[in-house]
């Protein structure tokens, strides 16, 4: 009859139109996860720097007069520091209070960490690439900065001393 003719002709237009509805948001995610993956792609990888932990000792920013507190032209402190398995170097560091500190730290041998105690810093320190990170110390004190990654049989007995100064 002319009304089922109708009743079907309705359904068949439902269905296309929700057929239509899924290809479009199919293509849509399809479309999103293309996007995503060449914008990440084509997206320098932020602060990753690399270098060889092999000649860390011989030549380049991590030489050891290189180590340690430095001043910078702005008056800021760079900090750089080497994680081997078991100790920091220098043991010691010494910044001023109430300016800008970047850390660099590095790793010679194997996956590290370092966090200072009574402060939200906490990094890993990997061979292969420099961690760094900027912060600054409000106030004077001494801090504790234990390797927090377990990195062999000494790893209890890594760390070093950080010294807040005015
Ligand atoms: Cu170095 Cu644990």
């Amino acid at each position: 009859s002319a009304k089922s003719n109708d009743t079907a002709a309705l359904a068949a237009r439902l269905e296309k139109r929700w057929a239509f509805m899924m290809v479009s948001i199919m293509a849509l995610l399809v479309g999103v996860m293309i996007f995503t993956g060449l914008h990440w792609a084509m997206m320098p990888p932020s602060r990753v720097e690399t270098i060889n932990p092999s000649t860390l000792h011989v030549s380049g920013e991590f030489v050891e007069s290189n180590l340690g507190s430095a001043v910078e032209a702005d008056g800021s402190i760079t900090v750089r520091i080497i994680g081997q398995q078991y100790s920091f170097t220098p043991q010691c560091i010494v910044v001023p209070a109430k300016t800008p500190i970047t850390f660099r730290v590095t790793s010679a041998d194997v996956i590290h960490g370092m966090l200072i105690t009574g402060t939200n810093i906490n990094s890993m320190v990997e061979p292969g690439y420099i961690s760094t990170f900027k912060t600054e110390f409000e106030q004077t004190g001494d801090h504790l900065m234990p390797c927090h990654e377990y990195c062999g049989v000494g790893h209890e007995a890594m760390w070093a001393n950080v010294r807040v100064v005015d």
